[in-house]
């Protein structure tokens, strides 16, 4: 993904102090009223979280931007990925704007559609039957046409069990990217054995395996990861054991298959908080899932302790970039009539994503 170049937005945004952009923040959001709708992912940092209409994980977010049919600016903070499905998701007359154009996610940059087209002909030269390509949500528009396009499903990570069911009734093999882990832990809890999941090498012929090897797999996961979720380890779950009896190690899909494992239990983002809001007080939790999410559980419920799973901060630096100067920014000129940082998905790419998506939301 080549992202467009952000503008500086200078010192009359950058130098102001966080109290005073949010207390303009509240007033552009008063002025647009109901034409303006903010989606916050669960990552945001809290100063620009508290604006969000609506919040959830990629699912949730996905479905708001759906319905919001009354809407006709959909400023999102999150990450570009989540921008392009929210345009795919809407009418032709609705604008989607994210607030800072360098809000990438890097595993979504793991596969681009050129190599996982070139793999898709080097698994189609060896494998018999037929071949369902799965694509987390975390990918191109790109992908998810190509997806959409040879018959397969996006799918986040509260759905990728549903979704890979969906596509193993479909077809022999489901070829699942961009997201390793996500894939390996969803085909363990659909009870795969693990030699019939593979793992796709990029750069590799035939991804690094035997033409055996494929024709005997049943998932062929390409090899990409979060680069957030991956600090996360099977020590750090023995050492919070150790520390404090009766924690809970509740972690997010994208971590490692021995990190999932060895953890109590494992859920999206919107997964998390309900089962940490949902636990009694007095509760002990140790998350394995980015650190703006941890510390704003924390606060939230004073009567649980809860904690990162990792001693070390686990911050996504992309989500990060959306601060209150940016979203200010794209809002000042909203309230003037002028739009930037609209994030368009060109017609003959959408058409192909639309699918994947809808498949998604209707398994
Ligand atoms: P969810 O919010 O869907 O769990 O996804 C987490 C994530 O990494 C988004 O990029
Ligand atoms: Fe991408 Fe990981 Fe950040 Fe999510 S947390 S946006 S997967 S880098």
């Amino acid at each position: 993904m080549v992202l467009a170049a952000q503008v500086d937005i200078g010192d009359e945004y950058l130098a102001q102090p966080e109290e005073e952009l949010c207390a303009r923040i509240a007033g552009r959001k008063r002025e647009l009223g109901d034409r303006l709708l903010i989606l916050g992912h669960h990552y945001q940092q809290d100063a620009v979280y508290q604006f969000a209409d609506a919040t959830g994980d990629s699912l949730k977010l996905a479905r708001f931007a759906a319905e919001a049919h009354d809407r006709r600016y959909i400023v999102f903070c999150g990450v570009h990925f989540m921008a392009e499905s929210a345009d795919i998701l809407t009418a032709d007359d609705q604008i989607v704007i994210l607030p800072d154009l360098r809000a990438g996610c890097p595993m979504a940059d793991m596969a681009s559609r050129e190599e996982v087209e070139w793999a898709w002909r080097e698994l189609a030269g060896v494998a018999d039957g037929r071949v369902i390509p799965v694509t987390y949500v975390n990918s191109s528009a790109l992908l998810k046409d190509f997806v959409g396009n040879q018959g397969g499903s996006v799918c986040t990570s509260s759905n990728a069990e549903r979704v890979l069911t969906w596509a193993l009734a479909r077809g022999e093999k489901v070829f699942f990217f961009p997201d390793e882990h996500l894939g390996r832990n969803s085909a363990y809890a659909l009870g795969i054995p693990d030699d019939e999941v593979v793992l796709w090498r990029r750069g590799e012929k035939l991804g690094g395996n035997s033409a055996e090897q494929l024709r005997r797999a049943k998932v062929i996961l390409w090899n990409g990861y979060c680069t957030v979720h991956m600090q996360f380890k099977a020590e750090h779950v023995a050492m919070w054991r150790a520390k404090a009896p009766g924690v809970r190690v509740i972690v997010h899909p994208e971590c490692r298959h021995e990190v999932v494992r060895a953890a109590d239990q494992y859920g999206s983002t919107e997964g998390i908080i309900k089962a940490v809001s949902g636990s009694p007080a007095g509760s002990i939790w140790a998350i394995g899932t980015e650190v703006n999410l941890v510390n704003r559980l924390k606060h939230q419920y004073p009567d649980k302790q809860i904690h990162s799973l990792s001693p070390f901060q686990c911050l996504c630096s992309t989500m990060y970039r959306i601060k209150p100067a940016y979203l200010l920014w794209v809002l000042d000129h909203l309230a003037r009539g002028e739009v930037v940082n609209r994030i368009t998905v060109p017609a003959e790419v959408a058409a192909g994503a639309k699918v994947a998506l809808d498949r998604m939301l209707t398994i």
